[in-house]
């Protein structure tokens, strides 16, 4: 070994050796964290995504069989029997593998160590209808594929169900409020009261169960369909409550109201992010699509290419009155994002149910005969158009 290199050996134990070796931690700890992190790419990706030139709700579904679905039915622990589209026997199975492409962006990839290490130490509440039970329960799929059988559990105890990521210390739960609002359909064992009634004056109820939450997504819409809701003032069983029917929408209005004066008093804005995801599409009027009269999402298997589709029980003058409720909740200094799921979801005609779910009670010889009758073409099947929300929902908590 020559002099020089003796020289050069000396110097590593030496004070610019210290340096040296420090070069070395910080390259390799930036190594580290940019592999743990997002990749470069998704970084951009996701700065456009959430910039003002990208509106993730405007696009095109393409279909891509490589890089979904995002989790397998049968691989997801937590999969509901409602929505298990291919476990009740749907052998096409193309639904799984639309890919939502926004107009200006790509969307970032779906990251579920990044969604769990957002919520660490957090609390995720889910809060609504059926619609918004699919979108847990397909974010619950999206996100226990990476945590190991030991640390992970899930609790059902009445309307709230908790899925815990042990090792994070984090919930993603579902707490069932399917008017937001009290109404006499607030049992999850019993929903389906005769006379629905909504007492669109009082929330707390419920409202309890969520208030110290860290990240809130809410929705109603398909319970308030119809010309007319039954409301009441006073309570439910009170000799002195009073019972009306109003004409729709005027108490979704209302009740939307109680929920947002609610929010507005109890939500600790400097903790809680909020969202709404606004209304769910149905399928069931074939000739909304150029389809026939009297069919509806039965037998359905591609999206609707019309760009400008839009079904007739999707009613704008409903979706209008969320918005008014959330600016005006803007207005007071309480964010509240909006999820503005509906076109998207619009042309999916080929992603609910139909007639591939388990159905309790089981179905009647009549049904079985015909069935266009009793297709589901109001919930969506997963994996499916939910992981998609929930895909957009992420690019917002994880930048937070
Ligand atoms: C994926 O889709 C393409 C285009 O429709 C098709 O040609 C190909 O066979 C499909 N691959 C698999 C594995 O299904
Ligand atoms: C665990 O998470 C809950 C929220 O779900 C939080 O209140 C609690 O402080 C967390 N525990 C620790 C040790 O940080
Ligand atoms: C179930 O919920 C009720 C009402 O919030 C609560 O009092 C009770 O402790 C919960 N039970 C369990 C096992 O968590
Ligand atoms: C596309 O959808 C819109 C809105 O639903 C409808 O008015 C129009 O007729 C449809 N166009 C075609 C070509 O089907
Ligand atoms: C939500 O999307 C619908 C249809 O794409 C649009 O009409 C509406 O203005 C959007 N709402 C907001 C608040 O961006």
């Amino acid at each position: 070994m020559g002099k020089y290199h003796q020289q050069q050996l000396s110097r590593v134990a030496s004070i610019p050796g210290v340096v040296h070796y420090l070069v070395i931690c910080i390259f390799v700890f930036t190594v580290i964290i940019s592999t743990i992190h997002w990749p470069r790419d998704d970084d951009k990706k996701l700065a456009a995504a959430l910039g003002e030139e990208c509106n993730l709700f405007e696009g095109k579904w393409i279909f891509d069989n490589d890089s979904l679905p995002l989790y397998q039915e049968k691989g997801c622990p937590y999969m509901s029997d409602q929505l298990a589209c291919e476990k009740y026997g749907r052998t096409d199975l193309s639904y799984q593998k639309w890919r939502w492409q926004p107009r200006h962006c790509d969307l970032p990839r779906f990251n579920a160590m990044g969604v769990l290490e957002k919520l660490r130490n957090k609390r995720l509440v889910y809060v609504g209808d059926s619609l918004n039970i699919g979108m847990w329960v397909s974010m619950v799929c999206l996100v226990e594929q990476v945590i190991r059988p030991h640390l992970k559990t899930m609790t059902i105890n009445g309307s709230l169900s908790s899925f815990k990521a042990i090792e994070y210390n984090a919930s993603i739960e579902f707490y069932w409020a399917p008017m937001l609002v009290e109404t006499n359909a607030d049992d999850p064992a019993n929903p389906s009261a005769p006379e629905r009634t909504a007492r669109v004056q009082a929330i707390e109820k419920h409202a309890k169960h969520w208030t110290n939450s860290d990240v809130l997504v809410f929705d109603s819409y398909l319970w308030w369909l119809g010309d007319k809701m039954k409301v009441l003032w006073g309570s439910f069983g009170s000799p002195d409550a009073i019972v009306k029917d109003v004409n729709m929408p005027l108490p979704y209005e209302m009740a939307l109201r109680t929920w947002a004066e609610w929010m507005e008093v109890h939500i600790d804005r400097a903790k809680t992010q909020t969202y709404f995801v606004s209304l769910s599409p149905t399928h069931y009027r074939a000739q909304d699509w150029g389809g026939t009269e009297g069919q509806n999402c039965y037998n359905e298997i591609e999206p609707i290419r019309n760009v400008s589709y839009w079904g007739r029980y999707s009613l704008v003058s409903m979706m209008r009155i969320v918005e008014r409720v959330i600016s005006d909740l803007q207005a007071r200094d309480l964010k509240i994002t909006l999820l503005n799921i509906t076109q998207l979801s619009e042309y999916r005609k080929d992603g609910h149910p139909s007639i591939q779910r388990q159905w309790e009670p089981p179905l009647t010889k009549e049904q079985l005969d015909n069935p266009i009758s009793y297709a589901d073409c109001a919930h969506w099947c997963l994996p499916g158009v939910p992981d998609t929300w929930n895909q957009i929902f992420h690019t917002y908590i994880t930048r937070f």
